[in-house]
């Protein structure tokens, strides 16, 4: 890639800050990553990627030389003008979202009329305002302010690095603008240039969106159950309109992760402390809950009470292909299925070490025979390729009942039922019916 690229600072090197950094350096940047955890920049520093997130450990080793690692905001002042942040926004207990990093950044900021702040952390519309009043009020006016809102997704994120749906980039028409602009030009994406309020909300909206998406598709599958239809076979056929397309219309024991509960719940603060009531919003989050937790009531349905039954979960992580378990629907259902009395397995081939931390009482498989092993019902939680794989006469062989709950829908029902189990899965009335 080209040698005149100009250098740009991260700072916060997590799954956004981590990938925006290698994927910059790929591009041919200089990049110049700033955390306070000294921890994590000492293992960044070593080689040690942190997070598990595919083709990232092979990206940064492939652009070692420009990578540059430091706790000190200094580092990243000295090389470069443009200062990406990707530091954590996470929900308050309120459900506003926690912008205490993002200040610390801001504060951290020496006066300057060479550099930018560039917002890639999720922040509610209105906060690059209030971050330009108070750089006013500091004297730090001349620092120039840019939102440029991440889409990626964990678990393909180097891939959508490099070929993203779009970039959006809110800005006021100066230097900074122009030269995210240019820093973004190589990977040839629609570019939507606009205001930054704008910019901040196009990123809100658009994860609302989806969960919205998941949450409908997820109370049509609901409905399904009680009139007899398959709703994989009513989300192939809506998903050919063109007006609303096949993705986000899995059907599943509710979304998770670290964007989605926390970015719906931003928004419908946002909403309410300006005065508005976003009462979809209120349902998107409300059924997706319940969703998680109509597990236990179909796990009663075919055992009666859990008390001393053994539940096996297979997968923990919020979706596959990656190590991040907040918001996972696993925590609630491993919380819930322990206070119904059960005895719970749980199995996952890269979230465990996140799961020890958050997850207790349970026992930890050493692999999906091992977890399914005297289990009265198994329940797929994250799709994970390997579990579609599973020799399910082997698994029946273990399991000392014959429920298998696929919470997914990503097992081969046929194969699952020709080993002598039954099938369970979301919204698949019609399987239910013929079974
Ligand atoms: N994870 C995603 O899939 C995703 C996708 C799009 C947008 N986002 C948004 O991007 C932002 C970052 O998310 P993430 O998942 O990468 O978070 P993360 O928790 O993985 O990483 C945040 C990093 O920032 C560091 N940090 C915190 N305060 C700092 C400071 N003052 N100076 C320097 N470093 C600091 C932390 O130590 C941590 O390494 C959030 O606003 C999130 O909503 C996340």
């Amino acid at each position: 890639m080209g040698d005149n690229r100009q250098p740009i600072g991260v700072i916060g090197t997590g799954y956004v800050g981590l990938v925006t950094a290698a994927g910059f350096a790929h591009l041919g940047s200089d990049v110049f990553c700033i955390d306070i955890d000294a921890d994590k920049v000492a293992r960044l520093k070593a080689g040690e990627i942190p997070i598990y997130e595919p083709g990232l450990e092979e990206m940064v080793q492939a652009n070692r030389e420009r990578l540059h690692f430091s706790t000190q905001i200094a580092d990243a002042l000295e090389h470069a003008r443009l200062l990406f942040v990707a530091v954590g926004t996470p929900p308050t207990y309120s459900g506003d979202a926690d912008l205490s990093a993002v200040r610390a950044v801001v504060d951290a900021i020496p006066a300057s009329d060479r550099h930018a702040l560039v917002m890639k952390s999720t922040v509610p519309a209105g906060t690059g305002a209030s971050i330009k009043r108070v750089l006013a009020e500091s004297g730090k006016q001349s620092l120039s302010y840019v939102s440029c809102p991440e889409f990626l997704k964990e678990g393909s994120a180097v891939k959508d690095f490099l070929d993203p749906d779009r970039v959006v980039i809110g800005d006021e028409g100066d230097w900074a603008g122009d030269a995210v602009v240019e820093l973004y030009a190589p990977l040839d994406a629609p570019l939507v240039r606009t205001d930054i309020a704008s910019a901040e909300m196009v990123k809100l909206a658009s994860n609302a969106f989806l969960a919205t998406k998941i949450s409908f598709i997820n109370e049509i599958a609901n409905v399904c159950e009680e009139t007899g239809s398959d709703v994989i076979e009513v989300a192939r056929g809506m998903g050919l309109d063109d007006r609303i397309g096949p993705k986000f219309l899995q059907a599943g024991i509710g979304f998770g992760g670290s964007c989605f509960p926390k970015d719906v719940n931003a928004l419908k603060q946002l909403a309410g402390n300006s005065g508005y009531h976003f009462q979809l919003l209120n349902a998107v989050i409300e059924v997706n809950e319940l969703q998680k937790r109509r597990v236990i009531g179909k796990l009663q349905k075919h055992l009666g009470s859990l008390v001393g039954r053994t539940v096996c979960l297979l997968g923990l992580a919020f979706k596959p292909n990656t190590d991040d378990m907040r918001e996972a629907s696993s925590l609630v259902l491993s919380a819930r299925l322990q206070a119904d009395g059960a005895k719970v397995r749980v199995y996952d081939p890269i979230a465990e070490e996140e799961a020890r931390q958050l997850i207790r009482g349970v026992h930890f498989a050493t692999d999906a025979l091992d977890a399914v092993q005297g289990a009265d019902a198994v329940v797929l939680v994250t799709e994970w390729d390997e579990f579609a794989q599973l020799d399910w006469r082997q698994v029946a062989d273990l399991m000392a009942g014959t429920l298998v709950l696929d919470g997914r829908n990503a097992l081969d029902a046929d194969a699952v039922r020709a080993a002598g189990l039954t099938y369970e899965g979301i919204g698949r009335g019609a399987l239910t019916a013929i079974a």
